[in-house]
């Protein structure tokens, strides 16, 4: 079986240890390091699309075609979105990070009996890739698999809290519901089928995963990075992002833009294989974490893929002789394949992917 190449740290341990400097392999080269602005310049970027979706839920034709044109600006020029009206129990939101704050609290020998290893990711882990030496995450993280239902393993979910698997059962389950819409109104924007991209990704064999996310304080946020740069590898991603403190960046532009949390709402990602799928008409978002030093914070991060097996390509009814294919075809688990041994390495993987046009 396959394992770490080295000891696993907790960031966490390291981060409550009450070390005023990080160790050396989590500070990462100048280029990457975060930029804080003044506080002054922290305000909400105001083209950063949020979008209501009530009325995608609801029967007027008009109201649902608007919201299918924002959502299509956002994955266009963003690549992301911030989602309100989306139809998941904020009680719920609140209870499903909670529960995970409280996993996070528990005494380090209660969370080893979950650690994971590389082959699955399934349980508590503390790094993305086994390349030893490479320049980790300030981050520790739980993982699971959720769909299809074969893959559940219901020992892999903790126990502990006593209602953890109970709240990851039901959050699943209305994020699922969130996804299938979302997945349509995509679908529907490209002018395609509206089942097609849930059929391209296995129809009820999809794949659906949910990482949690946790960011220890920081003695040193400006040398190091919760989550460095990548972009999602699936289909979409849903983020319930940590309430207070904005951590979140996306790259528009070339800039890094902090995303600030709105009340309530769940931040819906575009991943790699829909930007493969419609032919880049959609991109998917470059993003990252910053950290904090005075709070720490958590994260749902709920991924939708493609089955892993089945072949990913552009949409045939999107490649035309002006527009031809810009991605050859390959299995999801092939290309997950990278990010699972090398860890995040910003859009490099996808970029590479790209048939140089003529
Ligand atoms: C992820 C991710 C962002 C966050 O888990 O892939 O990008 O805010 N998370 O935790
Ligand atoms: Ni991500």
């Amino acid at each position: 079986m396959m394992s770490w190449p080295e000891q696993v740290v907790r960031v966490q341990s390291l981060s409550e240890s009450g070390m005023r400097a990080i160790p050396n392999q989590y500070i990462k080269p100048p280029t990457q390091r975060p930029v804080f602005k003044l506080a002054s310049q922290f305000d909400r970027h105001p083209d950063i699309p949020v979008i209501d979706l009530h009325n995608l839920f609801g029967k007027d034709p008009i109201l649902h075609l608007d919201t299918l044109r924002r959502i299509s600006t956002a994955c266009r020029d963003w690549g992301f979105f911030h989602a309100v009206n989306h139809g998941v129990s904020h009680e719920l939101m609140r209870r499903a990070r909670q529960v995970w704050r409280d996993f996070f609290s528990l005494p380090l020998q209660v969370k080893q009996e979950y650690a994971n290893a590389p082959t699955t990711y399934e349980g508590y882990g503390s790094r993305l890739g086994v390349e030893k030496g490479a320049i980790l995450d300030w981050s520790d993280y739980f993982f699971l698999h959720y769909l299809p239902v074969s893959s559940r393993n219901q020992s892999k979910c903790p126990e502990q809290p006593s209602c953890c698997r109970e709240v990851v059962a039901e959050y699943s389950c209305e994020v699922v519901k969130l996804c299938r819409t979302l997945l349509k109104a995509m679908s529907t924007d490209l002018g395609l089928k509206e089942e097609y991209i849930e059929n391209a990704f296995g129809g009820d064999d999809m794949e659906a995963s949910l990482r949690v996310n946790f960011y220890p304080k920081c003695p040193q946020p400006e040398l190091t990075l919760g989550l460095s740069s990548h972009s999602d590898p699936g289909g979409i991603t849903i983020l319930l992002p940590d309430r207070d403190v904005a951590r979140l960046q996306v790259r528009k532009d070339g800039d890094w833009i902090t995303v600030n949390p709105v009340p309530d709402s769940l931040i819906v990602m575009v991943g790699d294989q829909i930007q493969v799928m419609s032919n880049a008409i959609y991109t998917s978002a470059e993003h990252r974490v910053v950290v904090n030093s005075a709070k720490d914070g958590v994260s749902l991060a709920m991924f939708f893929n493609p089955k892993s097996d089945l072949v990913m390509k552009p949409a045939e009814e999107l490649v035309s002789e002006e527009r031809p294919a810009l991605y050859d075809a390959m299995t999801f688990e092939h290309y997950r394949r990278h990010m699972r041994m090398k860890g995040p390495c910003g859009k490099a993987r996808l970029e590479s992917l790209k048939f140089n046009s003529p």
